[in-house]
């Protein structure tokens, strides 16, 4: 027995073992139906740092794995599944830390700096406060299972107690209202063509979620890859319950207090995203299918020639041989190298979509290869799985099996020396059109634990995604690998981004994409995007520019579209429309040294770039339902027009001050405006004190040097800091140090407003000063000095803003 003040206590092994031999039956008398939950405490012991508490019929392991996070594993009659897990990052060992511990008569408690954790004797169950003895979250009925014997299979629950004001988020790319309270929502990935807003499930399977009450808040990870389920006080307004139809109960705890720190948290867990090739944040332009090449080539001279910018050209399933992966239809693309090169010389980057499904041919190689290695999956009994998707029949690769994996990388090699600079994952559900999926029989090797469907289907796509980003990061020679997926499990941000899969050209539908793409950054994939303009139907003019409007402000930037329902580049709806459009997409590209280093933020702390009005304004009870109202990155606040028509709309700002990004106008935050919404532009609003950095227009991210970026200093009254992250844009050297990092603080004091730079790294960007233009400041500055240095009589008034050009190693600016 350890006292109270006790540090950590060095615990010996219990003496009594657990008796688990026998059956149940003779053990605890018939069966029931009644749902089976953890029997009387028999005793505990300490296995590294972890406690595991036995109870007659099931052990709780409890693992500290850092102050803030607890984890929480339940066996029954003694068996733990072997602790392998595709969502946690590869790269850390989770060994745990140490902890304090305390046995009372009733109960233990395990002590870290910011949790206590309570486990009760009697049941199992836990409660975790936080230091101040306030409840986080307290088991209700905690963990029960139904056994596999009585039910048909096993089912492994947790239930806790649901208060009055708690609101739950994240959850992946669920469809309905971004707060989840009141809802059940299930994870189990589905080929959901034209879904709505009801639809459930859906693409991806991220069993993660956020609960936000009061000022505290904490998120829940189910790390389990079975269909699994989430009810949110929809069976019962008094509990939050979360089950699994198979495996282990095991789940994290993650403490905030604030929201955004559960985020980033999450991904200390799932792990970080790589910095993504910079073009890959540029625009994007797909279709169903651009084919033949002259088709592509006149594509990419209409890009140029009507001055739109983009990036990056898709080719969709046609441009294949028959729909056989990894191979070209000749006849439609002679020369794909030299296609490919051309389009790369007009600064277009090519992304190929590839599908899981490998036709049932004896002369395709890969089919061959696949049969012959044994990396598809096969059934129950035996024989090959066979499934029917775009090429007829095929088998599909066993992505749980590390040598399949392998295998499926190293046929990335010739479209990458192709010249191909992106890989565009679909289908990966797995969908299969007569059946939707893969039968539960089909089986797996899930690394060297050998199963079904049943627990491989929603980890499926991320494995995928997985080897399709080893593959690029095998031939792409330095360069950094650039990945898309529809389906996922939690950590796909190691290795792809997202979009949501085959929405309608609707304007409801451009709210579900808000709201979908908001959620998947909460549950650690910021890198997201829809298809813009709807991919099913075909959107107007108006509805399509509201969409671009939008998609300037989600990470991916992706114009797709099915190819039945007209065509959706940019120019095709009336001129008024297109100049809008252009305007828009130029801004992406003038706003891209702020939306890299929203993403450096992302990689390196999993802060989201997209953040819910929950996420930055917790405390203020009209963020728990506010939902098209987002932030990208630290400063800019985005309210999309979401109504065909809108003269006007009302627009919520947080707590703090805003300038209206189009005239300036500053409001004062935590009330709601109306604001007008004339068609060419979008509701924006920027943070006082924020320093946000443009570079000039371009037609695509590496089209010329430039010599002069701008920084628009938006005047506050308390002192701010803004980050700019700079990199070469692509290749690996960033991770070896080649990179900057400048932090430029403004702070107004009685007499002048300071501006000081702090610069950090080894990164030298190209350009030799910065514009600075200056917003919110009343009147023509009477003294400017930069280092010492007066240089007011450089001071310029332009577009009724004043602005300066500062040498861009600047330390310190004062202004009064
Ligand atoms: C699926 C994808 C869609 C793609 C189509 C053909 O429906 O979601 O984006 O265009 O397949 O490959």
């Amino acid at each position: 027995m350890a006292l109270e003040n006790d540090t950590t206590t060095e615990i010996e092994k219990p003496e009594k073992e657990v008796d688990f031999s026998g059956n149940y039956i003779e053990k605890f008398g018939k069966q029931d139906t009644r749902d089976q939950f953890p029997g009387a405490y028999v005793n505990w012991e300490k296995v590294g740092n972890s406690y595991i508490f036995h109870s007659e019929n099931t052990s709780l392991e409890l693992t500290v794995v850092t102050e803030d996070i607890l984890k929480f594993r339940y066996g029954n009659f003694g068996y733990f599944e072997d602790d392998f897990s595709y969502g946690l990052d590869p790269d850390k060992k989770f060994e745990g830390v140490t902890s304090k511990f305390k046995e009372t008569k009733d109960h233990f408690k395990v002590v870290t700096k910011t949790l206590k954790c309570y486990i009760y004797k009697d049941s199992l169950k836990t409660k975790i406060c936080d230091t101040k003895d306030v409840i986080l979250v307290e088991d209700e009925k905690g963990y029960h299972w139904q056994d596999e014997k009585v039910f048909g299979g096993n089912v492994v629950i947790t239930t806790k107690k649901l208060k009055k004001g708690e609101n739950f988020f994240g959850l992946g790319d669920k469809t309905g209202n971004l707060n989840l309270l009141g809802s059940r929502r299930e994870l189990w990935g589905t080929d959901c063509y034209g879904y709505g807003n009801e639809t459930d499930p859906v693409y991806k399977n991220i069993p993660f979620y956020l609960n936000l009450y009061k000022d505290t808040s904490y998120g829940i990870f189910l790390d389990n890859t079975f269909r699994s389920f989430f009810d949110f006080g929809k069976e019962r307004k008094s509990a939050c319950s979360f089950w699994a139809q198979g495996g282990e109960m095991r789940y994290y705890f993650i403490n905030g207090p604030k929201l955004v720190d559960v985020c980033e948290k999450y991904t200390y867990l799932t792990g970080k995203s790589q910095m993504p090739p910079k073009w890959a944040l540029g625009y994007h332009q797909s279709k169903w299918s651009y084919y033949p090449e002259s088709t592509v080539r006149n594509l990419a001279k209409e890009f140029r020639d009507r001055k739109i910018p983009c990036d990056v050209i898709h080719l969709d399933i046609d441009y294949m041989d028959g729909f056989r992966c990894f191979t070209w239809d000749k006849k439609r693309f002679p020369n794909p190298k030299k296609m490919i090169g051309d389009l790369r010389q007009q600064g277009f980057k090519s992304i190929v979509i590839i599908d899981p499904g490998i036709k049932i041919d004896k002369n395709y190689s890969v089919y061959q290869q696949g049969v012959k290695n044994g990396y598809f999956c096969t059934r129950g009994d035996g024989p090959l799985l066979k499934g029917s998707v775009w090429p007829g029949e095929c088998h599909f690769p066993d992505f749980t099996n590390p040598k399949a994996r392998e295998w499926w990388a190293t046929l990335y090699k010739g479209l990458i020396s192709d010249g191909v600079a992106g890989v565009w994952n679909d289908m990966n559900e797995p969908a299969v059109f007569e059946d939707g999926s893969f039968p539960f029989d089909a089986r797996h090797d899930y690394d060297g634990h050998p199963c079904t469907h049943r627990k491989v289907h929603n980890v499926y796509g991320s494995l995928m995604a997985q080897a399709t980003c080893d593959g690029q990061n095998l031939y792409l020679d330095n360069k950094r690998a650039f990945t898309i997926t529809r389906s996922a499990y939690a950590g796909v941000q190691r290795f792809a981004s997202v979009w949501t899969g085959d929405n309608m050209a609707t304007w409801e539908h451009l709210k579900i994409a808000n709201i979908q793409c908001q959620r998947l950054s909460a549950s650690g994939v910021s890198f997201v995007g829809s298809d813009v303009g709807g991919f099913i139907g075909s959107p107007d003019g108006e509805l399509y520019t509201r969409w671009i409007q939008m998609a300037v402000f989600h990470p991916f930037f992706r114009t797709h579209s099915s190819g039945d329902h007209g065509d959706k580049e940019p120019w095709m709806f009336e001129e008024e429309y297109t100049n809008i459009v252009r305007k828009f997409i130029e801004m992406r590209y003038e706003l891209m040294p702020y939306i890299y280093t929203t993403f450096w933020q992302y990689a390196t702390r999993g802060t989201p770039m997209i953040r819910s009005l929950n996420l930055i304004a917790q405390d203020d009870p009209e963020s728990y339902f506010r939902e098209e109202e987002f932030m990208l990155g630290d400063n800019i606040l985005v309210i999309p027009v979401s109504e065909a028509g809108a003269k006007n709309r009302k627009v919520y700002l947080p707590e703090g001050d805003w300038y209206c990004y189009w005239t300036d106008k500053k409001y004062k935050g935590k009330t709601e405006i109306e604001v007008e919404t004339p068609l060419n532009q979008i509701p924006l609003f920027v943070k006082a004190g924020a320093v946000l950095p443009f570079q000039p227009k371009m037609q695509y991210t590496d089209e010329f040097e430039f010599d002069e970026l701008t920084l628009h200093i938006y005047a506050d009254d308390d002192e701010n800091t803004s980050i700019l992250y700079e990199d070469a844009g692509d290749g690996l050297e960033y991770k070896d140090g080649e990179q900057s990092v400048k932090k430029i603080i403004t702070i107004k004091s009685l007499s002048a407003y300071i501006i000081r730079q702090k610069m950090q790294g080894n990164f030298e960007s190209v350009y030799k000063k910065y514009r600075t233009v200056f917003h919110g400041f009343d009147s023509k500055p009477k003294m400017l000095m930069v280092d010492g240095n007066d240089i007011t009589n450089q001071i310029e008034l332009l577009d009724n803003t004043y602005t300066i050009s500062l040498p861009k190693n600047f330390k310190e600016v004062l202004i009064s």
